[in-house]
């Protein structure tokens, strides 16, 4: 499906279908008032009404702002997909809007078909964005970036929604190897041998019992006099089947997706690339498999990270901190970064806490919390912030260990998660380090907003929009 931006009055585009978002309060003006009352359309948000023989689509709207559109234009592209029309309109009605039409078609109408024998096809070919703004050239630009950021966060899902026995730590190492051709960036792959050097013993350990050797990946886009320096570190569990603390099997499905951290970093680093933004940034990958076997790590051992930070595991669930302590500790040593973000499926408990909708942030800085709410924002993605404290610290306590890594107390658990990524946060990062917990935004088996079944590609769009306003 095509979808191409087209400068011109909305009567002189030609197409087999005008789509028009309606809020209740214009239901009565509408000029197919009569019929669409017929119909027993209300113009709540998301409902439809598809006069056929017109080549008409109505959508409600609560509102003729970005999130309601967004998540309209979800609907309304579901609904062409699914006819035998060809091609449709939509007019422009504002610029702020531009973003969210490109993503409500793109991110809306993604499918993911690899292991379908048969995919649905549909006849449905494009979509026209129509604008006769005087100022086309910013338009353009709009529209432009916007389908920068939506195809990289599609390509993010791409590799989410990849079954566990295709992306391995290896084969994803393969995939960002392939994108770092594309797009020009330097990839360097540390395999066990390197791994072992560093002393990542946290990490390592995670990855014992998986036939597939672990490897940490580092992405690097460097242009010429940039701005800023970010670092972005992401999760990237190809399987978390638990470990020894093995997860019930009900929990285990859909654990292909705890490697959705490093699938965004690279969706992030590959749109980042292509918008050209002068603004280095820096990747990391822990790529790693959790699994069973007679070498497995256990519950009880206590783990030398690279750090020297000793860590007592009580359960082998709560691996991804693990991993992300010997990454974290290895990225602040290669690059000086003026930001360091990290992105992990880590907690269950981020879920509880904040719902299945809404990205956990965690951190130090006030001032950078804030600014990546107001990013949040723009970018359509939620984003909550969820308090660190000196009590909950406490519950990390180790009797034999440095540090434990599951908490005392079974409450406040992405918070603790949070505060043990935080023990290997060095004093002078601590203000430019940012955790966030997606563990619910990340995956989804219902349609929600611009997001289909499967991987959402949670972080792409807010981390471009933070990374676009940096001055
Ligand atoms: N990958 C999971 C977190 C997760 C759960 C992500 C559900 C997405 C959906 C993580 O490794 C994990 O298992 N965490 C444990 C931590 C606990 C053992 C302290 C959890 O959340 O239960
Ligand atoms: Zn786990
Ligand atoms: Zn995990």
């Amino acid at each position: 499906m095509n979808i191409k931006l087209i400068e011109k009055e909305l009567n002189e585009v030609v197409s087999d279908v005008n789509v028009i978002f309606l809020k209740k309060d214009e239901l009565t003006e509408c000029e197919h008032a009569d019929i669409l009352d017929k119909a027993g359309f209300k113009a709540e948000q998301d409902s439809i009404c598809f006069l056929y023989e017109k080549g008409l689509l109505f959508c409600g709207v609560d509102s003729k702002k970005s999130d309601d559109i967004r998540a309209a234009t979800a609907v309304v592209i579901k609904a062409l997909r699914s006819s035998n029309f060809k091609s449709a309109k939509i007019a422009i009605l504002s610029k702020s809007i531009i973003s969210a039409l490109v993503e409500g078609v793109v991110l809306g109408g993604y499918e993911f078909n690899d292991y379908k024998s048969e995919p649905k096809l549909s006849s449905f070919e494009e979509v026209f964005l129509v604008s006769n703004d005087l100022d086309y050239t910013k338009v353009e630009d709009n529209f432009n970036e916007a389908l920068i950021v939506a195809s990289a966060t599609n390509f993010t899902r791409d590799i989410v929604n990849k079954a566990p026995q295709e992306i391995n730590p290896q084969t994803l190492a393969n995939v960002a190897k392939e994108l770092a051709k594309k797009n020009n960036l330097e990839c360097t792959i540390l395999d066990e041998s390197a791994l072992e050097k560093e002393k990542m013993g946290a990490m390592l350990a995670v990855g014992r019992a998986s036939v597939h050797d672990s490897a940490l990946i580092h992405l690097a886009y460097k242009p010429k006099n940039p701005k800023k320096v970010i670092t972005l570190v992401g999760k990237g569990l190809t399987y978390d089947s638990g470990g020894l603390s093995l997860k019930a099997a009900t929990s285990m499905v859909t654990m292909k997706m705890d490697k959705a951290g490093a699938c965004a970093v690279m969706g992030i680093i590959k749109a980042v690339s292509e918008l050209k933004l002068d603004v280095e940034v820096h990747a990391f990958i822990g790529a790693v498999e959790n699994m069973i076997g007679g070498n497995a790590y256990k519950p009880d051992d206590v783990l030398v990270s690279r750090s020297k930070t000793t860590i007592e595991v009580r359960n082998t669930d709560a691996e991804g901190r693990l991993v992300l302590a010997d990454v974290l500790d290895y990225a602040q040593d290669s690059v000086k970064a003026d930001y360091i973000f990290d992105f992990a499926t880590l907690t269950g408990a981020c879920m509880v806490a904040l719902g299945q909708y809404t990205t956990g942030l965690m951190g130090h800085s006030h001032k950078l919390k804030h600014d990546i709410s107001r990013a949040g924002s723009e970018s359509g993605e939620l984003i909550s912030s969820l308090p660190f404290n000196s009590h909950l610290k406490k519950l990390l306590k180790s009797e034999i260990a440095d540090i434990s890594n599951t908490s005392s107390k079974p409450y406040g658990g992405a918070i603790t998660a949070g505060l043990f990524l935080d023990k290997f946060i060095r004093e002078e990062n601590k203000n430019k380090w940012m955790h966030f917990d997606i563990a619910g935004t990340a995956y989804t088996e219902a349609a929600w907003d611009c997001n289909v079944y499967g991987g959402t590609g949670a972080g792409v769009r807010l981390m471009c929009e933070f990374i676009k306003e940096i001055k």
